[in-house]
């Protein structure tokens, strides 16, 4: 695969684990915006890559020195495995680890190519080499499909509001952008009790979908001002917490105007590198108050986070499965980007 063309799927050779190392089987793996970034040589420019990272499977072979998961156990992958040794890790806080763990070893083409894994995972395979840090075992009866999804955009909107947010009993939130990670927002928000839960999309079939997630109250954003009808929908004060799941300066700077006084904007869409912070009267940063925050991988931790939200979605406390919108094969990914880009699902996931 070269830059901007079509996938292709071809044989791949996986090496055994090395230390620290395990081969997963992929069960499940859901295609993903950053997928087709990678296609379009806008993440970096290391190709051949091997895409897919939002994935489910089970653990089929592990390196010298592996102890956190064991041959068999049913795991969801994760993109940010904690070294436990950087400064964020050292004063307890390994959601934000700056040195994250991935493979040592490379995947490689048949003629020896090293192969690029995305997000260090490359999960659009029968089989995948990652970091045993990357795999957290959770309930192996969950849908191997829906719970795989929790390995990215899932998870980063569930979250965006729930862990960055900090979301809880009866506050007001408002979510623009409700793709695939605004409408895990709008979940996670639900999950954590928010009484007021305000979708902002410009497309009403996503309103519908947040909906059938939680949301109280929904705005067209092609329809008027949104940022008063925030503030209508909210006493005229606007919400306590705003997340920005779109990542461009117009959705920023609406974000930022419709919370309430001393309220939260979350910023988890992901800009583009020309995008600036639009301009805005500093006397109105500090009279808001607040904080002004961004999400990474909705500063989860996969060890604490996916097993408790697995066993939530086994309750059927957490909806995943409202994120599966096809089930599909893995020669129909460059068909899942199409129906991505036109709007048309939440996630495709390859079965595998
Ligand atoms: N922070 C993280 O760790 C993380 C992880 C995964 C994805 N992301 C990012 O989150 C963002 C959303 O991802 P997604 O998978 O939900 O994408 P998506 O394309 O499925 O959803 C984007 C939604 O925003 C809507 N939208 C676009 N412009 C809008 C506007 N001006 N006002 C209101 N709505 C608008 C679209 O109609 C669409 O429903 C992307 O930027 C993605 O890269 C971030
Ligand atoms: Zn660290
Ligand atoms: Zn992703």
């Amino acid at each position: 695969m070269a830059k901007g063309e079509p996938v292709q799927t071809v044989e791949i050779l996986v090496p055994d684990p090395g230390p620290g190392e395990a081969v997963v089987t992929i069960q499940a793996c859901g295609v993903c915006h950053t997928d087709l970034a990678y296609r379009d040589g806008g993440i970096n420019d290391e190709f051949p890559f091997l895409l897919g990272h939002e994935a489910a499977g089970v653990v089929e072979s592990i390196g010298e020195g592996v102890t956190n998961v064991a041959v068999g156990d049913f795991v969801v992958l994760n993109w940010r495995a904690v070294c436990g040794q950087c400064r964020a890790c050292g004063r307890g806080e390994p959601q934000y680890c700056f040195d994250t763990f991935n493979a040592s070893q490379k995947m490689t083409l048949a003629d020896g190519t090293p192969l690029t894994p995305a997000l260090g995972i490359g999960s659009f395979a029968d089989r995948t080499l990652v970091h045993s840090g990357q795999c957290t075992k959770v309930d192996p009866e969950a849908r191997p499909a829906a719970v795989g999804l929790l390995g990215c955009g899932v998870m980063a909107g569930l979250g965006a509001a729930i862990n960055t947010g900090g979301v809880t009993r009866g506050q007001s939130v408002a979510v623009i952008g409700c793709g695939g990670v605004g409408a895990a927002a709008i979940a996670g928000a639900a999950l954590a009790g928010a009484s007021r839960i305000i979708a902002v999309d410009l497309e009403d079939r996503k309103l519908e979908w947040a909906k059938g997630l939680g949301a109280t109250h929904t705005i067209n954003s092609s329809e008027g001002d949104v940022v008063e009808a925030i503030r209508e929908l909210t006493g005229g004060f606007g919400a306590d917490v705003v997340i920005d799941a779109v990542g461009i300066p117009l959705t920023w700077k609406q974000a930022f105007y419709a919370r309430d006084l001393a309220g939260t904007l979350v910023l988890v869409g992901v800009p583009h590198p020309d995008a600036k912070v639009p301009e805005i009267p500093l006397v109105d940063v500090f009279g808001h108050g607040g904080a002004l925050k961004s999400s990474w991988y909705g500063d989860c931790l996969p060890s604490r986070d996916f097993p408790m939200l697995v066993d939530l979605y086994q309750q059927g406390r957490l909806d995943l499965d409202a994120f599966v919108s096809e089930e599909i094969g893995l020669d129909d990914v460059e068909g899942a980007f199409t129906k991505m880009h036109k709007g048309d699902v939440l996630r495709s996931v390859v079965i595998l």
